[in-house]
């Protein structure tokens, strides 16, 4: 039986003193919380009970061992504000998640997704061209723009300079929007679509646009059914056993992609933003990755082979990623009543599980706040989910290959060339939103690199 006592936390009153300033930095604002209280805090929002977690077993716990006792919060929040996503695996609760999952998994198991190794490259080496040697650069648009290339092109086989120019500048503008009613988002739920703001506007009408053009690409390929080799001829084609979701209808299909389109491009710009920022502040990591660059590929174009053989970049992109995991905030809300650390907690509440938290806990990364890749070298898992940055359980993300294989061949793409200092009296500052970006981009200045 759990007891009867709430975990501790912060008053109600302190609480709402509080919230204002949080808005600077919520996970610096979570994370210290944390520091305060322990591995559960408690936060009481309205009537609505919020737990902070902070520890990698009770994490383990809500992600993946006692999982079926949660929903995705997320995902009720966007269905239910009916703006976005409709049915894409990000907005699908409990029941249908696991047959839609089972038609979108196969597109991305490694084998199928080797193939877009060498879309991956020529499209870094296309941005390696873009810039010039001395001039500033905002790191954070260059790579949203780099992935958001590669993601039209994996998915409908369109390129951002022509066909896909259009798509490209209304998920420019959606993306925008998206993250821009967050977080108020998180306090207007449902109500959201109805809210008279520009940015709620903005967003419908991207959304709108959206849909229409890639219905009308779902529409061609239907009857033109020739393989592309793209994910979407791979969701057209996919078909499952199950009898009630045999095959992907054009309204999974285009909900999928937008998801895809949302989910999958933005976190990877993200992460390589802060791999190149952290590089820029760690002199002799950029020179170790240099050196492995250089030694292993001699000069030639980086490929899905030598990705093996390339442990240091690999282990520069996860460290990256636990210092600034580009989804940041995963929210779980419990169906019923829930045991933990001996608090029993009330059904309905939210859990908030922070990969920003737990990945620069001490307990698990000795110098927490440390960049350092070597960390990674041999070292032994421990027990409970203390790195996570692709989430847990059965929502784990669909495009993890895909965003490992992107994160190590553009960093080896890039970095073979180039070397970048962050730009005098440019102030980097995070700014947690849907994911973890920055307030004013990071504007780095490139040095071609003499080989
Ligand atoms: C560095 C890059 C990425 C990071 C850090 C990341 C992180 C995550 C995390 C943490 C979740 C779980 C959210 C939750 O449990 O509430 C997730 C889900 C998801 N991700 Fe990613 N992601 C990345 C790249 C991608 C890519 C490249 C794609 C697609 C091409 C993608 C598609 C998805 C989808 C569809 C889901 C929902 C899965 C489900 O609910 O079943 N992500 N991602």
């Amino acid at each position: 039986m759990g007891s009867q006592t709430n975990p501790p936390g912060p008053s109600s009153k302190t609480l709402l003193s509080l919230i204002p300033g949080s808005f600077q930095n919520p996970a610096e604002f979570l994370l210290d919380l944390k520091r305060e209280y322990g591995d559960i805090t408690c936060l009481r929002l309205g009537i609505k009970n919020v737990y902070l977690i902070g520890s990698a077993e009770y994490a383990e716990d809500i992600l993946e061992t006692r999982q079926e006792e949660f929903s995705n919060w997320v995902a009720w929040f966007i269905k239910s504000a009916d703006i976005l996503q409709g049915e894409g695996l990000l907005a699908t609760e409990s029941e249908g998640h696991t047959a839609r999952r089972s038609l979108v998994e196969p597109a991305f198991v490694r084998e199928n997704i080797r193939k877009y190794g060498a879309v991956i490259t020529s499209y870094g080496v296309r941005q390696r061209e873009l810039w010039s040697d001395g001039q500033p650069s905002d790191m954070e648009k260059d790579m949203g723009r780099l992935t958001l290339g590669i993601a039209l092109k994996i998915l409908f086989d369109l390129d951002m300079d022509t066909d896909g120019k259009e798509i490209g500048d209304i998920m420019d503008k959606l993306l925008f929007h998206y993250s821009a009613v967050f977080p108020p988002v998180l306090l207007a739920q449902p109500l959201l679509r109805h809210i008279p703001h520009n940015n709620v506007r903005g967003l419908i009408k991207e959304k709108n646009e959206i849909s229409k053009i890639i219905y009308g690409i779902i529409g061609e390929r239907r009857t033109d059914s020739t393989d592309r080799g793209d994910l979407l001829s791979s969701m057209i084609a996919a078909r499952s056993e199950n009898e009630e979701l045999s095959e992907m209808t054009d309204t999974q299909i285009m909900d999928e992609c937008i998801s895809m389109l949302l989910a999958g491009h933005d976190p990877v710009a993200k992460a390589l933003t802060w791999t190149w920022y952290l590089l820029s502040q760690n002199p002799e990591a950029e020179q170790r990755i240099h050196d492995e660059l250089d030694t292993v590929l001699g000069g030639g174009i980086p490929g899905l082979p030598d990705m093996d053989r390339l442990p240091y970049t690999e282990s520069v992109f996860r460290e990256a990623m636990r210092l600034y995991p580009p989804v940041w905030m995963i929210i779980r809300q419990s169906l019923g009543e829930f045991e933990l650390g001996g608090y029993s907690t009330p059904k309905g509440s939210l859990f908030l599980v922070s990969p920003y938290i737990l990945q620069r806990d001490p307990r698990y990364y000795p110098a927490p706040l440390s960049f350092k890749p070597e960390r990674w070298k041999g070292r032994d898992e421990s027990s409970g989910l203390s790195y996570f940055p692709f989430g847990g359980g059965r929502r784990i993300c669909t495009g993890e290959s895909m965003s490992w294989i992107q994160g190590v061949l553009l960093i080896a793409v890039i970095a073979q060339r180039w070397s970048f200092g962050l730009d005098p009296g440019h102030v980097v500052e995070p700014k947690p939103q849907i994911t973890l970006g920055t307030k004013h981009g990071v504007t780095m200045v490139p040095r071609k690199r003499v080989l």
